[in-house]
Formats: structure tokens, C-alpha cells, sequence
């Protein structure tokens, strides 16, 4: 039976297995998906020994960019990124790609039906999650991207090495006065369920806001935007859309989405 498995630390939460089962089902393909919890000294030879004998890995927090030393390829996004949560050991060789954007991407247009074409998008947080979202929007063709950031300098820093691929730049907390098409709160502020300083007028009626966390409830961020008329919702179709893609990468099919979606949802529900 083919072996996978999902990397990171912390681990337990992690609702990979289930997603990768419930595709498997819908192909009747026999795999095995396991959760490994690893830290920074021991990241790189735990993932090369799961790969002795698996076919595949996912890569999370905080090892995506550890995960670029175990591959011996990488995909153009996953090299401009800077960071993998694919690797596929094929003929020998560890791949390395990264899903992460198309994930949102496929999230945003194919289940909420929100086009990136012509729009204006402002990414807030300028750190991993960021970065892995900028190319797949950039190929939707917006209107242009805004990075704003706590750390002014790492919103410039980003704008930058994006630059040739993505009309993209920099702008402060100050400086946003007007209301943007899609909203996307890639920080870490939910993880702790801190509030971000942010000037209302940025969410119309019309603004998809788009909270990369997820969770059983509403993230205080997409608290804001809904008080302020947008459509507030969170990144679990990401977490599942992302899952497909590798998921394609690794058995050469794309799964439904939308049934596993809501199973992963009515289990947070559950859960909470
Ligand atoms: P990740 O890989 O999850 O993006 P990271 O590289 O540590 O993690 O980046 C976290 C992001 O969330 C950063 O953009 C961070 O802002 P700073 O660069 O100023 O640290 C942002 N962030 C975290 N907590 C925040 C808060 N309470 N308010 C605003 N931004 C926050």
C-alpha cells in the first residue's frame, strides 16, 4: 500500500489524514496517511526516512522552508516561494512543490464563485503564509495586489521579490483609506485570536474577506468585516482545496472537494 504522510509540529490537530482518506474513497485507491510530529534538528532526516518507503509528504508549519533542503527538484513556485508542502519521492528523486496557492485560489473562485480578474486584493501579513499565496493570485490577472504589514519593511520586502511576476506593492496600515474587492488576512493574529488594527472602510459590501485560519467559529477578523457588510468567511476550503492539488500531484486526479469540505467542517463543529 502506498504511504503518505503529513509533517509538522504541532501535528496532532491536523485534519490531513482525514482529507486524504476521504479522497481516496472516491477513487477506491489503498493508502495509508500518517501524521508525524518532528522538530528543527530532526525535521530533514525524519522526512527522509518516511520517503525510504513513502510515496509522499505534506509539509506544514513551521518546516516549509526546511522541506527545500530534502528535495532534490523543485517547482518554479516552490523555488520563487521559497517553500514546500509537497514532496514525492518519484524514480528516486524528492520533489518539491507547493499547493498552498492554488489551494486559496481554487477556494476564492471555484466554491465562493469571487473572481481575482481586474480586482483590487490587499494580502495582510507579510510572512510565510503570504508568500505562498502571491503567485497563483498574480496569474488570475488582478488589478493589483497590496501587502500591508505590522513590520512595515517586510511588506516592502515581499512586494519586492515578487515583483516581476505580480503588479504588487507595499502599503501601510495608515495608508489604507479605500475599500478593497478580496480581502485576505494571511497573519497569524487568529492563531491567537488577536485583532488586527484595521481601518474599516477597506470592506465594502461587495468585499470577500478571506481569513486563511479556520476554525469551529468566526475569527475576530472576520468579525470586523461582517459588521462592515462583507462576506466574511475562513480558509477551510483552502486546507482542502491545497490537499487536492496534492492529491492530484501524487495519484493524477483531482477530487471532489465540496462533500469533503463540509465533512471536514461538520467535524470542527463536532469538535468544538
Ligand atoms: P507565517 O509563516 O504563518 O506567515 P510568520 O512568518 O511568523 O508566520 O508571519 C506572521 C505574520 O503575521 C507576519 O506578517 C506578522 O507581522 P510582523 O511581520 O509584523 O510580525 C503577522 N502578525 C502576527 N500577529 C499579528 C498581530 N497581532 N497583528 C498584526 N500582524 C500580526
Amino acid at each position: 500500500m502506498k504511504q503518505f504522510a503529513v509533517i509538522g509540529d504541532p501535528i496532532a490537530h491536523s485534519k490531513s489524514p482525514d482529507i486524504h482518506s476521504a479522497f481516496a474513497a472516491q477513487f477506491g485507491i489503498q493508502l495509508t496517511y500518517t501524521k508525524l510530529l518532528a522538530d528543527k534538528q530532526r525535521f530533514v532526516t525524519i522526512t527522509t526516512d518516511f520517503l525510504t518507503q513513502g510515496v509522499g509528504v505534506n509539509i506544514t508549519l513551521p518546516f516549509k522552508e526546511d522541506a527545500l533542503r530534502v528535495a532534490d527538484e523543485l517547482s518554479d513556485d516552490a523555488k520563487r516561494i521559497g517553500a514546500v508542502n509537497t514532496l514525492t519521492k518519484k524514480n528516486g528523486l524528492v520533489k518539491g512543490a507547493n499547493t498552498d496557492g492554488v489551494g486559496l485560489v481554487r477556494d476564492i473562485r471555484d466554491n465562493y464563485g469571487v473572481e481575482f480578474t481586474n480586482k483590487k486584493v490587499l494580502v495582510i501579513g507579510a510572512g510565510g503564509a503570504s508568500k505562498g499565496i502571491i503567485l497563483p493570485i498574480a496569474r488570475e490577472n488582478p488589478q493589483l495586489i497590496m501587502v500591508v504589514n505590522r513590520t512595515d519593511e517586510r511588506a516592502v520586502l515581499l512586494a519586492k521579490q515578487f515583483a516581476d511576476y505580480a503588479k504588487i506593492s507595499a502599503i501601510t496600515f495608515d495608508e489604507l483609506k479605500t475599500a478593497f474587492d478580496i480581502v485576505i488576512n494571511a497573519t497569524s493574529a487568529s492563531l491567537s485570536g488577536q485583532k488586527l488594527a484595521l481601518n474599516p472602510d477597506i470592506f465594502a459590501k461587495t468585499t470577500l474577506a478571506y481569513d486563511m485560519m479556520y476554525g469551529a467559529k468566526p475569527t475576530p477578523f472576520m468579525q470586523l468585516a461582517s459588521q462592515h457588510g462583507a462576506m466574511a468567511v475562513d480558509g477551510l476550503g483552502m486546507l482542502v482545496e491545497q490537499a487536492a492539488e496534492s492529491f492530484n500531484i501524487w495519484h493524477g486526479v483531482l477530487p471532489d472537494t465540496k462533500s469533503v469540505i463540509s465533512q471536514i467542517r461538520a467535524m470542527l463543529l463536532v469538535n468544538s
